[in-house]
């Protein structure tokens, strides 16, 4: 019997207690040393196009390369309290209350505009600098795909993917940098999750973690704040990351689907085990603690005042948006007695199952010829 300690090391996962318990112990940090346990292995079958959808996303990443330096508008000027109210114009249902809940009797009731507006900008350094940290763990995750998978389609198509992590680690790093004066460090949950990633011994299990969990959650968030932001040069950042993210994924998708086909009941529940305990995690991480700590106010009772918000509960869900159709596709929902389907369903994001996969959607990603000419032109 299989309970949610032994999978959470909590058995109610919702208790915020216990999520706040795990907090970031080391904010000074420079590096860290995560074990990897993967033996690294060659193969001398060199038959090129053995797997015939791996080896089209391999042509299409070679000619889909952009460069962050010069495809990109560095010299636009952000301001980003103005872009906050123009942001907050364009996307809040009526223009007036930054907050759209109640905050009577919570330690939002005595802010002022000025406090929003720095929760604001706050929320938004959290939120890139999430997206920069996790990018890294994308890099070291692919760059690991291309020393452990047995097939020579899959080699090839990684190490395209390791250049394009480079580049989104690069931007989003810039970015912050320039327009947003520094970065958050990693959330302990987004951590936690990279750590269990890079530990396993099962190649397959990078894949199931990194392609399908966490870049399914990347291109779902990256969607949004594409459709929200009023910033060009975030907007068009945003743009080239998902034209690649949507074949990370799609990369994920066409590679486990072959192999998830021949494994037992007992492996398929490891992998939906592994599933369930991802999506938990960075559930988790989105509840940004670090940000009310540094606002300056108790961490527990703000988090229980936005957590059933309906913005909240409506991004929440949409970040999930990718990752069940593509579980579904991958037979990890209904195998052992529906056993992740129940949990989605407790997760409260099922309803997604039925949404297009991204390896049948990835198309609708891809950068036009236009965009792509303008890129090499720049060149
Ligand atoms: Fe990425
Ligand atoms: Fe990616």
């Amino acid at each position: 019997m299989t309970t949610y300690e032994t999978i959470l090391g909590r058995e109610d996962i919702n208790d915020l207690e216990a999520i706040l318990s795990v907090a970031n112990t080391d904010r000074d940090e420079v590096i860290r040393v995560v074990e990897d346990h993967s033996d690294a292995i060659f193969t001398w079958d060199y038959h090129k196009g053995a797997r015939p959808p791996l080896e089209k996303l391999y042509e299409k990443a070679k000619v889909s390369m952009w460069n962050g330096e010069t495809d990109l508008p560095w010299d636009t000027e952000v301001d980003m309290e103005k872009v906050l109210i123009s942001d907050f114009a364009q996307n809040s249902a009526d223009g007036q209350s930054f907050a759209d809940f109640d905050v009577t009797g919570t330690p939002f009731e005595k802010w002022d505009d000025k406090q929003w507006m720095e929760f604001g900008l706050e929320s938004n350094q959290w939120t890139l600098s999430q997206f920069m940290h996790g990018e890294q763990g994308a890099l070291i995750c692919t760059a690991k795909i291309v020393e452990t998978v047995p097939w020579i389609d899959a080699k090839y198509y990684a190490a395209t993917q390791v250049m394009d992590e480079a580049r989104h680690v690069e931007v989003f790093a810039k970015y912050l940098d320039t327009k947003m004066g520094g970065y958050y460090p990693l959330n302990t949950h987004l951590g936690l999750l990279l750590e269990d990633i890079v530990n396993d011994s099962r190649w397959d299990m990078t894949y199931l973690g990194m392609q399908i969990m966490v870049e399914g959650l990347a291109l779902a968030a990256f969607g949004f704040m594409h459709a929200m932001t009023t910033e060009p040069l975030l907007k068009q950042l945003l743009r080239y990351v998902m034209s690649d993210e949507a074949r990370h994924v799609a990369f994920g998708v066409l590679s486990l689907k072959e192999y998830y086909e021949n494994l037992s009941d007992a492996e398929m529940f490891e992998r939906q085990q592994f599933a369930f305990e991802a999506a938990v995690r960075m559930r988790d991480r989105f509840l940004q603690q670090e940000v009310f700590d540094r606002m300056g106010i108790p961490v527990k009772d703000a988090i229980q005042a936005v957590m059933h918000t309906p913005t909240r509960q409506l991004f929440q869900m949409m970040l999930f948006s990718k990752i069940v159709p593509n579980c579904k596709k991958l037979g990890l929902l209904d195998r052992n007695d529906q056993w992740l389907r129940r949990r989605f369903e407790e997760l409260n994001v099922i309803q997604f199952e039925d949404l297009t996969d991204t390896a049948d959607e990835m198309e609708s990603f891809a950068l036009s010829k236009d965009e792509l000419a303008s890129s090499s032109a720049a060149l």
